[in-house]
């Protein structure tokens, strides 16, 4: 863990829908769940890293047109730091298992050169320059020669504010403070130069895909991002029990509605980014 950052984010109910959440803009969002530019093997063997509440594994496997055999043969595997959200193994498909894995450490034996797909989704305020290195070469590690990474994030320095309505642009204090803090991430540096970070770690680039999250999808975005917010600033102001610190952390959700409500939205760009262990 030594690598690792103090996770900013809670692991409770609300965290855990606001995934399952985020989950649904992000797949409706790029059309999917593996890039076309991955091609799966019969009975691939795949694994997510950072999984969460382990959606994605678990959609992977119901969501794609596999063949029976396929299907019956697959294997997905997730792994987090912590297991707070996992669900009971019970309400598992038998070929989706979870398992609690630091992803800056070394991966057990069992699991090297065995995947076909490593997958990793929003670790945008996880990676920083500190800790790419020991990430990247965990991810070598579990690919097979040949294997494929999809790593989806947000690209901090790319978010943008968009202006909606008939009037004139409303004044977005506090939506642009929050733009602003994704610009002051520690891993700003890189998402700033992606393949200076990620290419020569034995992985090839095959494609980097990047959009942005417009027309219906802001508002969508603006409910995940106000989630976000009670999150991981609300939830530790009541934590606290300082009156004071609730008030001003409600007061800022509070605005950051009003905002959007008088038409300033976020509009981040999502980025799908595949490459390939030589
Ligand atoms: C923003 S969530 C994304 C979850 C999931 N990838 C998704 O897109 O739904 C980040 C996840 O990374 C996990 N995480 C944080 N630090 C980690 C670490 N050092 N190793 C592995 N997972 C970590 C968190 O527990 C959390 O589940």
């Amino acid at each position: 863990m030594s690598k690792s950052l103090q996770y900013v984010l809670g692991r409770g109910l609300g965290a855990s829908t606001r995934l399952n959440f985020q989950h649904s803009i992000l797949k409706e969002h790029l059309n999917g769940l593996v890039h076309s530019k991955v091609p799966l093997p019969p009975r691939p063997v795949i694994a997510d890293i950072g999984t969460g509440t382990g959606i994605w594994p678990v959609e992977v496997l119901t969501r794609l047109k596999w063949s029976k055999d396929g299907v019956q043969g697959a294997q997905l595997h997730g792994f987090d730091v912590s297991k707070d959200q996992f669900p009971h193994e019970s309400l598992l498909p038998k070929q989706v298992s979870l398992h609690q894995q630091d992803a800056f450490g070394a991966y057990p034996d069992k699991f090297v050169g065995k995947f076909d797909l490593v997958h990793v989704r929003a670790f945008v305020s996880i990676i920083n320059p500190d800790n790419i290195k020991p990430f990247l070469r965990g991810i070598t590690s579990l690919l097979k020669p040949g294997g494929f990474l999809q790593w989806v994030d947000l690209n901090p320095i790319n978010t943008e504010i968009r202006y909606i309505g008939r009037g004139p642009d409303p004044k977005p204090g506090h939506i642009q403070y929050a733009v602003d803090q994704y610009k002051a991430f520690r891993g700003v540096p890189i998402f700033s130069d992606l393949d200076k970070h990620t290419l020569g770690h034995g992985l090839q680039l095959v494609s980097h895909d990047a959009s942005r999250l417009e027309g219906f999808m802001l508002p969508l975005w603006f409910q995940n991002e106000v989630m976000a917010l009670e999150d991981f600033y609300v939830r530790p102001a009541k934590m606290s029990g300082d009156p004071a610190k609730i008030q001003q952390a409600e007061e800022t959700v509070a605005s950051f509605i009003n905002e959007a409500q008088s038409g300033a939205y976020i509009s981040p760009e999502v980025f799908v980014r595949v490459m390939q262990k030589a």
